[in-house]
């Protein structure tokens, strides 16, 4: 659905940031604001811990920084994540545990693995870090994993490889599992997990995104430790933040012929401030609105692709940040 108008409408009325004083400890994301509070519910006797409460804003990152506001996006994507939680629950337990407000998820707060894992259908990307740019450069070898001759861009692996990476404030380095056992990240058997619930994760999106016509590429997710030693997928999963999705329809033809796969995700704004500037160095110019329109377009597009559900909006003039307080009243510490 062509959502140009009402998008343009949300122009000025975007979700920069919440600085709540009364929900715990704040803590500032690139895209969510996150507060930290003991977690408390009237069915428990005792506590268990700690809560996460994740907002997601309408902020844009890209190249390790945040670029401009995209309206209504922060809604997409917790909609979205909140709604593969659900469809994955049988894979690995979650940290999700209300859904109270369209752009807020309340969690369950965990001992991070200081890693991401990352994994990869297919030879692509444009980074310098990513797969295709390495093996372009004639490495063949990758996070651990031994890569063939001959391959093309946008061609699938055999099997998807996982390619992790350290989980760092200012930018992600390549690791191997190797190192990431030798370094304590991650004892054996833990990394043996976190390996097994990935692939499992990954082939579940891919079977899934097919359905919406779409093609999941490859994504990252993210875990943690609870309580009890369990493993916990957290942050959030297959979004088009976290995640490439290409076009099934046209995937092949535009492959045969060369081409770069239609994308439904952030390449589509790299691509775009890479015909500008060279992005880890140059300073970035501003989004104009059309295009600001065009990314939530795209955003909103993976949404409902995926989801089979047609996307919600909020009322045209509705203050977000009082709603969403509004909507958090019970959990005011
Ligand atoms: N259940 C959880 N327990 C502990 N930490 C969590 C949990 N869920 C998410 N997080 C952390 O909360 C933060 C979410 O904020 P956000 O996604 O904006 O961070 P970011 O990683 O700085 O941004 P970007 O995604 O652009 O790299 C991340 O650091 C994530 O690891
Ligand atoms: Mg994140």
């Amino acid at each position: 659905m062509d959502y140009t108008k009402q998008l343009t409408g949300f122009l000025d009325n975007c979700l920069t940031g919440t600085n709540f004083s009364n929900l715990g400890e704040r803590y500032k994301g690139k895209v969510r604001d996150c507060y930290v509070q003991e977690e408390h519910s009237s069915a428990l006797l005792r506590t268990c811990g700690t809560q996460r409460i994740l907002v997601t804003t309408d902020r844009q990152s890209a190249f390790d920084q945040v670029l401009g506001l995209i309206p209504c996006k922060g809604q997409a994507l917790n909609q979205l994540a909140v709604w593969w939680f659900d469809k994955t629950k049988d894979i690995v337990d979650n940290h999700l545990k209300d859904v109270p407000d369209p752009n807020v998820m309340v969690c369950k707060n965990v001992k991070t693995f200081p890693i991401e894992m990352v994994i990869r259908g297919y030879m692509t990307g444009s980074t310098s870090t990513s797969v295709w740019t390495v093996y372009n450069n004639g490495d063949r070898e990758y996070c651990g994993n031994v890569l063939p001759e001959g391959m093309k861009k946008n061609e699938p692996f055999a099997e998807p490889i996982i390619t992790p990476t350290t989980k760092d404030e200012e930018h992600d380095e390549k690791i191997s599992p190797k190192e990431i056992v030798e370094q304590g990240l991650a004892t054996q058997e833990q990394w043996d997990e976190l390996e097994r619930i990935t692939r499992a994760l990954f082939a579940r999106g891919q079977e899934i995104a097919g359905k919406g016509g779409l093609i999941l590429v490859d994504t990252k997710y993210e875990f943690g430790i609870d309580g009890e030693g369990g493993i916990v997928l957290i942050d959030e999963i297959h979004t088009p933040d976290s995640s490439r999705f290409w076009v099934a329809d046209t995937y092949e033809k535009r492959f045969l012929a060369g081409e770069e796969p239609e994308n439904f995700d952030k390449e589509f704004l790299r691509l775009w401030y890479r015909g500008k500037c060279d992005p880890y160095k140059d300073p970035l110019p501003k989004m104009p609105d059309e295009f600001r329109v065009q990314v939530a377009q795209r955003y909103i597009d993976a949404y409902e692709k995926l989801t089979r559900k047609e996307f919600e909006f909020p009322k045209i003039d509705e203050d977000i940040i009082k709603r969403i307080e509004g909507n958090l009243e019970g959990y005011v510490v």
